[in-house]
């Protein structure tokens, strides 16, 4: 099995490049098979859920070109079938943007019900609820979302709570639907805005997003586009976070510091230094940070996805802290890996009670999911002695070249094989 092993106890130090937002361009790649023209998508970040969503889209007929590691050209105008039941399609969360993206050119769509990280029950019901009021049957069968109709038309629809995957589906399916859609208790988040700026440059005629109320007028087709994904908030988070935890000094460049406000008001609270500029961002901090009490929220609050790394972060300040996960009902099983690196977290329910510790100890610990295995890395760089972060994978689906961007910075960090013992050998010679 494929690990990170981190020596602790470097500051972070350098600059450090940020890659299109992963959650952007999983709706990107899904609405670019609603046209049979050609699309060129360029800041796609080369991670295994992208890669996995642009294999999905290659086996109903797409044409997928990498022109380089992070642009692809799209053109679906082949598409031979509207079953997407495909091994690796269901390893992913985002696989259900096919649905929305089918149903709005084909009428008709079967896609594997999700995957992705077991964060807790993650239930599509507001997903079915818009393809339904757009007049299409939906039925889940043999594991399938299936979903058609003769005809999609525009209604009104206000959902139960705020998601943005149903948010993104819902928004797919009525850009080529009859007449006028709108969307109340919208996701606001920065990738819902981008996927509709990309629907947008491919002809679809939508407005609102970025408020609660979003308004679609059905086109009957969409056309070729050529569009650039935004920086990833949430990969940026983590670096902003892994310098403040190194009491580091580093440079993220290409970052939305708008899209960054949460992240940045807590590291400011916390006692972290940050500067904005126009398309950077640069953290540094030193000595002991302090205590705060945190809720995750939806945009424009606390993200979710930096729940674990925030946690991680107040495992080692000053005084007792309060994390409460609002989101998902089970994301805090990191939190015995935590543990087991010396930190003092007590979980009742949805909420981490922190009482800072002086130091975290180097451990072996396992990774639960995507964000978590981040989170369990930036304890890694704060610990003494050498931490192992295991299995690689969940981190890999979100993060690009995560081990090199963390070297740049000048943390003692590689991937190894967990029988290669020599390798584990020579890493430890190398780093003292
Ligand atoms: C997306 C992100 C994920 C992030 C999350 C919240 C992608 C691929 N993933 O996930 O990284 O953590 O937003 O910002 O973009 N819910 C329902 N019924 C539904 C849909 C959702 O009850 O039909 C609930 C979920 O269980 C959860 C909440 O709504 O409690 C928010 O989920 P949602 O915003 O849909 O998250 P995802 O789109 O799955």
């Amino acid at each position: 099995m494929e690990q990170y092993i981190i020596k602790g106890g470097r500051p972070l130090t350098g600059e450090v490049m940020v890659g299109g937002a992963k959650n952007a361009a999983l709706g990107i790649i899904a609405a670019a098979v609603m046209t049979d023209e050609t699309v060129k998508i360029e800041n796609v970040p080369d991670v295994k859920d992208i890669n996995y969503m642009l294999q999905a889209i290659e086996d109903i007929g797409a044409k997928v070109d990498r022109i380089n590691k992070n642009t692809v050209k799209i053109n679906a105008s082949k598409i031979n079938t509207v079953n997407v039941d495909f091994d690796y399609i269901r390893k992913i969360r985002a696989s259900y943007y096919l649905v929305g993206a089918l149903l709005g050119k084909c009428k008709n769509a079967q896609v594997p019900l999700p995957g992705g990280c077991n964060i807790g029950s993650r239930p599509i019901d507001q997903h079915i609820k818009g393809f339904e009021a757009l007049g299409a049957a939906v039925k889940i069968e043999h594991g399938l979302i299936c979903a058609n109709t003769d005809n999609l038309k525009g209604n009104h629809i206000y959902f139960d709570g705020v998601s943005v995957g149903a948010t993104i589906n819902t928004m797919l399916a009525a850009c080529m639907a009859d007449g006028l859609t709108i969307l109340e208790n919208a996701a606001k988040e920065p990738h819902v805005v981008d996927v509709a700026n990309f629907l947008n440059s491919m002809g679809a005629n939508i407005k609102g997003t970025g408020t609660d109320i979003i308004r679609i007028k059905g086109v009957p087709k969409l056309h070729g586009s050529e569009y650039s994904i935004i920086p990833d908030q949430i990969e940026a988070g983590t670096f902003m976070f892994a310098a403040a935890a190194s009491k580091g000094d580093i440079l993220i460049k290409n970052v939305i510091p708008k899209h960054l406000e949460a992240i940045t008001a807590k590291l400011l609270e916390i006692g972290a230094q940050v500067v904005e500029f126009d398309d950077a961002i640069r953290v540094r901090a030193c000595g002991k940070l302090g205590h705060s009490h945190v809720k995750t929220l939806v945009y424009p609050g606390f993200p979710t996805d930096m729940q674990p790394q925030m946690t991680t972060l107040l495992a080692v300040s000053q005084g007792t802290s309060i994390v409460t996960e609002s989101i998902f009902d089970n994301r805090f099983k990191y939190v015995d890996e935590l543990s087991r690196m010396g930190a003092s977290i007590k979980v009742e329910s949805n909420t981490a009670i922190i009482d800072g510790v002086d130091k975290l100890t180097g451990a072996t610990v396992w990774a639960p999911d995507l964000r978590a295995g981040a989170a369990l890395v930036i304890a890694g760089l704060m610990a003494d002695g050498y931490t192992v972060v295991e299995p690689v994978d969940y981190i890999e689906r979100g993060y690009e070249n995560f081990e090199e961007k963390m070297q740049q910075l000048g943390a003692a960090i590689t991937k190894i094989d967990s029988e290669d013992i020599k390798a584990i050998r020579k890493f430890k010679l190398k780093v003292g």
